[in-house]
């Protein structure tokens, strides 16, 4: 079991497979040029499976890709059915932008993916654009709806910004009511890769229920107990579901049972944290899965409290968004 120093245990794990995208989100990813990491610093799927064989060993049963943008890495379904034949791991997801989703969920039904869950900030092609600084959400919307149709269990995020998300409320709540599937607004996090980021610029979860629930119907929390990040409610009349994820303004941390693996192979306890633990040197350097276990086990014990995001002691960490996974 991997309990910390404040009694969380810490049952997920989250993999970066690259810190590459196809998108330039204004709140993660610089205009131009990105720094990426060398090819030959990323791990590769034998090395990632070999870690989480380790972490499942130590309680882990539920494991999200992210990246940067996971389907942009090469035959990424490949690195989910080796996940998924891990005895232990009751859960394999993945959190993409989409644009790639339409081109490979056959191969990722066939990998036996069940969850996917969608990053989309806006549901007009303008907005899209301004928000990602490219094209694309017509191809997205595709993506959402094959892989509902294949039955995936279907989840959409959404950047909360002061200008962008407050514009897209009527054309959210039209979403989630006609195709039942739940969206969930992040608060900007003070991760973008350009340092814009501002309290002022944060649209709040509790600002955003009362828009939905003045402009479109009244919104109920739903009571789940789930380890998910967000706090939901389902519209009075049952159709639709508006998820907050509330980091900024009522961070999760009491809750925090994740910690995560960078594509470049380091270990982070949390997203605000820094590096805690060179896996990718234990691997490369021949040590034993002992080795690795008491690596996890480290980083897990060194994790902190809380990332002060609302009493604004944090410290921004050194890598993007995009390095780290969100
Ligand atoms: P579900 O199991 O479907 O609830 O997934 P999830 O919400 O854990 O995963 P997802 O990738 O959809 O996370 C949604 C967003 O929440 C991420 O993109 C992050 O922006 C944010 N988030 C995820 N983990 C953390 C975390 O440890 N701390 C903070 N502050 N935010 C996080
Ligand atoms: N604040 C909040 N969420 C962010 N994401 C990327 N950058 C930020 C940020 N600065 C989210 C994206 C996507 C996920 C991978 O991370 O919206 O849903
Ligand atoms: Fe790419 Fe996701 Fe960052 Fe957007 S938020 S630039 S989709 S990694």
């Amino acid at each position: 079991m991997l309990t910390d120093r404040f009694g969380r245990n810490h049952r997920s794990l989250r993999i970066s497979v690259t810190d590459r995208c196809n998108l330039r989100c204004t709140y993660c990813m610089p205009e131009h040029t990105p720094q990426y990491q060398p090819r030959s610093e990323i791990l590769t799927f034998e090395e990632i499976v070999r870690f989480v064989k380790v972490a499942v060993t130590l309680g882990v049963d539920d494991v999200r890709l992210t990246g940067g943008e996971p389907l942009v890495r090469a035959q990424l379904s490949t690195l989910v059915q080796q996940l998924n034949e891990i005895s232990g791991l009751r859960k394999v997801s993945l959190t993409t932008n989409g644009i790639l989703l339409i081109d490979q969920l056959e191969a990722l039904v066939r990998a036996g993916l069940k969850h996917v869950n969608v990053s989309l900030d806006a549901l007009d092609e303008e907005s899209f654009r301004g928000a990602t600084r490219r094209s694309g959400l017509e191809k997205v919307l595709r993506g959402i709806d094959a892989a509902q149709q294949a039955g995936l269990m279907v989840k959409v995020n959404s950047i909360a910004m002061r200008g962008l998300t407050d514009n897209q409320i009527g054309a959210f709540g039209e979403f989630t009511r006609r195709t039942g599937i739940p969206v969930r607004f992040i608060e900007f996090m003070p991760l973008d890769s350009d340092g814009n980021w501002n309290t002022s610029a944060v649209l709040k979860g509790a600002e955003i229920i009362a828009m939905f629930s003045e402009q479109i119907r009244p919104l109920i929390p739903i009571r789940d107990g789930g380890s998910s990040p967000s706090a939901d409610y389902r519209f009075d009349d049952g159709l639709g579901t508006i998820g907050v994820i509330a980091s900024v303004s009522k961070p999760f941390c009491e809750s925090c049972d994740r910690f995560r693996l960078t594509a470049d192979g380091q270990l982070r306890n949390c997203l605000f944290g820094e590096d805690s633990g060179d896996i990718r040197a234990l691997l490369r350097g021949g040590s034993d899965d002992q080795s690795i276990a008491a690596a996890i086990k480290a980083a897990v014990a060194a994790k902190m409290r809380g990332h002060g995001t609302d009493d604004l002691t944090f410290l921004r960490p050194t890598r993007p968004m995009h390095a780290i996974g969100g």
